[in-house]
């Protein structure tokens, strides 16, 4: 396939892109039928079909992004960083300069969807301590839906997760979508606001995650725009380690980079475990020592979700299955590491019942909660 045919496909049918073999007729995987759609998390009813966003602008950056990273693709995997991690049962050091701050929320969480929001006005599940929504789903909504997400955001904790900020992208940002974020985190007492290390958008919106160049560049330019959202919001936000199939232009490590991007920026970590065991798999390093190389002063609360099996060694981050055991074990590593932090339950696609979702949500407390009572029995023989 070549790079034109490669952009082609994605443009026509957003699929998960492989960048990464050494056989590029796997470059891209389409398929919808059993993967609709990477990380398109705004609701089908108000994403725009993709015809209309197709512009010349993307056509131009996903050209460069695929015709990069055809030309990078290695011969062989990139070696395993060290295959050690020392597990800590306390907290870590604070970071230089940085005053750490409280969690925004607690406990165990739901990414709220449209679909639950009658079973939730009759009643929440005790389970959940509190729910994550997109504000582009819901920025400007009326009707029985604003009505029903205002009387949950008055009784429950709630937590922001974007999707168009598009903080990497190398067009202006868009000020006015970010004062309607702030109102609306404002009007609804949104405890935080959190978005994708990615981009998604140049002349028009692409409404998926594109990798940004794990470059100095793109982290003096990323951190800049983080710090302009951060003054326009006047709260801090926390940026998420993303899942991605290609690095362009890549200079620094994955890890390098989300580090130097939040220490520049000063903003906070949205830590995802399952991203990380994806990108483990998918880029052939160890999970275990790039969680231990994150900075868990900035953790302000964490997501896991399922993803989809392709192959052995191409995992596609779908949030439409179950939580697989080697993601539950990472998430109770990371509280090993860091402590127990909120954390929240993605699922975007095959959403079943939220009774169902409820039981894994009630798997991330059972977790909390093992370390929690370690920790107070190791206080207790100190
Ligand atoms: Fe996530």
């Amino acid at each position: 396939m070549s790079p034109a045919d490669a952009v082609d496909a994605v443009l026509i049918k957003p699929a998960p892109i492989r960048l990464l073999s050494d056989r590029l007729e796997t470059v891209c995987r389409t398929a919808p039928e059993v993967v609709p759609g990477i990380r398109h998390t705004r609701d089908a009813a108000t994403r725009p079909s993709w015809p209309e966003h197709r512009t010349h602008g993307a056509d131009t950056v996903l050209a460069e992004i695929v015709a990069a990273a055809v030309e990078s693709i290695p011969t062989e995997r990139t070696p395993p960083i060290a295959r050690s991690l020392s597990v800590s049962r306390s907290h870590p050091e604070p970071i230089d300069g940085m005053t750490p701050q409280p969690y925004p929320v607690h406990g165990a969480g739901l990414g709220l969807r449209r679909s639950f929001l009658s079973a939730l006005a009759e009643q929440s599940p005790a389970e959940v301590d509190f729910y994550e929504i997109a504000p582009e789903n819901w920025i400007g909504m009326g009707g029985v839906n604003a009505r029903r997400l205002r009387a949950l955001t008055e009784r429950h904790p709630f937590v922001c997760h974007g999707l168009s900020l598009s903080i990497g992208a190398p067009t202006p940002l868009d000020l006015h979508f970010v004062r309607q974020v702030k109102a609306f985190l404002d009007e609804h007492g949104i405890r935080a606001y959190t978005e994708h290390l990615s981009y998604c958008s140049d002349d028009g919106h692409l409404y998926d995650l594109l990798p940004i160049p794990f470059t100095e560049d793109a982290v003096r330019h990323v951190a800049g725009r983080v710090r302009r959202v951060q003054e326009i919001l006047e709260r801090r936000i926390a940026l998420e380690n993303v899942s991605y199939y290609g690095a362009p232009g890549q200079e620094l490590s994955e890890i390098d980079f989300i580090n130097a991007v939040l220490t520049e920026a000063d903003c906070d970590l949205l830590l995802d475990v399952n991203n990380i065991h994806v990108n483990a798999v998918n880029h052939g390093y160890d999970p275990l020592a790039f969680l231990g190389a994150l900075p868990g002063e900035r953790i302000r609360y964490g997501h896991i979700a399922g993803h989809y099996v392709e192959a052995e060694d191409l995992r596609v981050d779908t949030h439409g299955a179950d939580v697989i055991d080697p993601v539950w074990e990472l998430l109770d590593l990371a509280y090993a590491r860091f402590g127990v932090f909120p954390t929240l339950l993605e699922r975007d696609f095959n959403i079943p019942p939220i009774d169902e979702l409820v039981r894994e949500v009630d798997r991330i407390k059972q977790i909390q909660q093992a370390h929690a009572a370690r920790s107070a029995r190791s206080a207790a023989d100190a």
